[in-house]
């Protein structure tokens, strides 16, 4: 996992106008900046607030993601934002799949593949993320769910494009409810997609893909699941949010 550099992204989902969005850079370029060439971090705000934050972070070590785009580059698609028009904002990574998408806006493995395709046709790096429900847990389903979605997203995908992707495993039960996965409960997931990844291309590839885990990652338990060897980052949502607790997450990552 050595040559696996730690990813740490803050999902803001629909938080943060523009003003506050500026006000919480302020806060983070500090402490981010001590850790920035050790650990990658990405920032995933609302659409709106992208292009004043790529104006204030010039130069900062943050990256910038979209949280969905359309898989059309332009068009008749109202209300719709599309790849490029991420990627012309600075933007080095888009979210996809995330599964409130997949429950509130009709996400399936094949629009979560279709963006993926776009997001790569447009420069950027998706973040692809995967995760079972309570009850698919409970029927001891979650690999075959998670196997599910991962062979979906990367259908017709190279090995040389997947090598970069970043995957994210996201059980459903553990979003925003303070029930973190158990570290265990996380490697055992992220190693059975990296085996997954093995099997559908190469070891070279599965020893390249990142993997964060999200779900509840808060300060006190960051270190603990970024420990383990297949975890190579953090997908945070509400922790994301206050300066000290994503700092402090971005630090367990060192
Ligand atoms: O994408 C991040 C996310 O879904 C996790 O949210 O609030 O449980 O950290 P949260």
């Amino acid at each position: 996992s050595a040559r696996r550099r730690k990813i740490v992204a803050g999902n803001w989902k629909m938080n943060k106008t523009v003003p506050e969005a500026l006000a919480l850079v302020r806060e983070l370029r500090g402490p981010v900046s001590s850790v920035g060439d050790v650990v990658e971090v990405v920032l995933a705000p609302p659409f709106v607030a992208l292009q004043p934050l790529h104006v204030a972070l010039e130069g900062a070590p943050f990256q910038l993601a979209g949280q969905n785009c359309h898989w059309e580059a332009s068009g008749a698609f109202t209300g719709e934002v599309s790849a490029p028009m991420l990627a012309e904002l600075g933007c080095a990574y888009v979210i996809v799949g995330h599964s409130e998408r997949r429950q509130l806006f009709g996400e399936t493995d094949e629009t979560v593949n279709k963006k993926a395709r776009a997001v790569r046709d447009a420069k950027m790096t998706p973040i692809i993320c995967v995760g079972e429900t309570l009850a698919e847990r409970e029927s001891n389903r979650t690999l075959e769910v998670v196997e599910r979605q991962v062979r979906g997203a990367l259908a017709g995908f190279e090995a040389k494009e997947v090598a970069g992707f970043v995957l994210a495993y996201e059980p459903v039960w553990a979003i925003g409810t303070g029930r973190n996965a158990t570290s265990a409960q996380a490697q055992e997931v992220h190693a059975a997609i990296r085996g997954l990844v093995g099997r559908l291309y190469d070891g070279e590839t599965a020893g390249r893909v990142r993997i964060q885990y999200g779900g509840s990652v808060k300060p006190d338990n960051a270190a603990e699941l970024l420990g383990q060897p297949d975890v190579d980052g953090a997908l945070v949502g509400g922790a994301s949010l206050k300066a000290g607790d994503f700092a402090a997450i971005v630090k367990a990552a060192t």
